[in-house]
């Protein structure tokens, strides 16, 4: 690396340094889950990219973007998206990005935008901020990707709906947005009441009609989990499809990468003409079974196989 190249670099490894260094000190960090803000992003970010394909031209959201350690980390991952918007409910949270991230990351905003959560609202103080109507019109059809890193874990069935449609009205069509959350399916039903999940779930804790888990009726949003045919009829409510899903190790038995479940929702794209959907051609089996090079006793045999 050229000495020019080097200075850059290390002027830019400790512009990272510095905005980790903030998030260490910061209480808030407790607020979005504590443990190491760098490690955590990074975690995250490994797991968004070998789901989500991002390169400089993605105009990227970050939904519940918290202190930003998700964006950080992408961008120490060396994407440097087109641009990078993050958004919160929560004030202080999106007035230290923008202190501390927003002046060293390029082409990165913040949005403070409306909505309560029983779980947050604590650290919600009263200031205007911008509503999902006038975010949807801002930014209709706009982020090519997106990702909320537990967010979804701590919503009500109402915002898990209404957070989606809203989500989606910002997402170009063909886009994609991954969420974590907490799915129910056989297998982790199965663990949950056989008491082997990660956490100390209690197992009567079953909510409308079986298909919510809720582990704390005290702080009921500090862990939710959705039946998996409900996520998907939201999902598909919303505008968007179920397209890859990575299951997390919450469910134990030594399943999963991360922590949480991974669900990447592709919104619907746009309907084209039938004569502009590339289409791969169909196999045709006849010259094959006439191609010179096979032997007269394999040319019967793929015959009889496919006659
Ligand atoms: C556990 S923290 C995770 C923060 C960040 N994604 C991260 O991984 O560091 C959950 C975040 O979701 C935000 N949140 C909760 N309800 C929300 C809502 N209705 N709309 C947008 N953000 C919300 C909270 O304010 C909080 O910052």
């Amino acid at each position: 690396m050229r000495r020019r190249d080097r200075l850059a670099e290390d002027g830019w490894v400790a512009e990272f340094t510095e905005i980790y260094e903030a998030m260490r000190a910061t209480p808030m960090n407790d607020w979005v889950g504590g443990s190491d803000p760098e490690q955590v992003g990074d975690a995250c970010v490994a797991l968004l990219r070998s789901l989500v394909q991002l390169n400089g031209e993605s105009r990227v959201l970050d939904f519940g973007c918290g202190i930003g350690r998700g964006l950080v980390s992408l961008h120490k991952s060396g994407i440097r998206p087109r641009q990078l918007v993050g958004m919160d409910i929560m004030p202080p949270v999106i007035d230290f990005c923008e202190q501390h991230i927003a002046p060293r990351l390029a082409n990165t905003q913040f949005e403070l935008i409306e909505g309560d959560n029983d779980h947050y609202d604590r650290f919600i103080e009263q200031r205007d901020r911008q509503s999902h109507a006038a975010l949807s019109a801002k930014y209709r059809d706009h982020f090519t990707d997106g990702y909320a890193f537990s967010v979804f874990t701590h919503v009500t069935r109402d915002d898990f709906q209404k957070l989606l449609t809203f989500v989606a009205s910002m997402m170009k069509p063909g886009g994609r947005f991954l969420l974590t959350c907490f799915e129910l399916n056989a297998y982790s039903r199965h663990m949950v009441m056989a008491g082997q999940s990660m956490f100390p779930l209690d197992r009567q804790r079953m909510a409308d009609a079986g298909n919510i888990f809720i582990a704390n009726p005290d702080d009921p949003l500090a862990f939710i989990a959705f039946d998996a045919g409900l996520i998907r009829d939201m999902v598909w409510r919303a505008g968007m499809a179920v397209t890859k899903v990575k299951y997390g190790c919450w469910m134990g038995g030594g399943i999963g990468d991360g922590l949480q479940d991974l669900i990447v929702c592709t919104k619907l794209p746009e309907i084209r003409n039938a004569q502009d959907v590339p289409m791969t051609a169909l196999v045709a089996r006849d010259p094959v079974a006439k191609s010179p090079s096979l032997t007269v006793r394999a040319r019967r045999l793929l015959r009889r196989l496919t006659s």
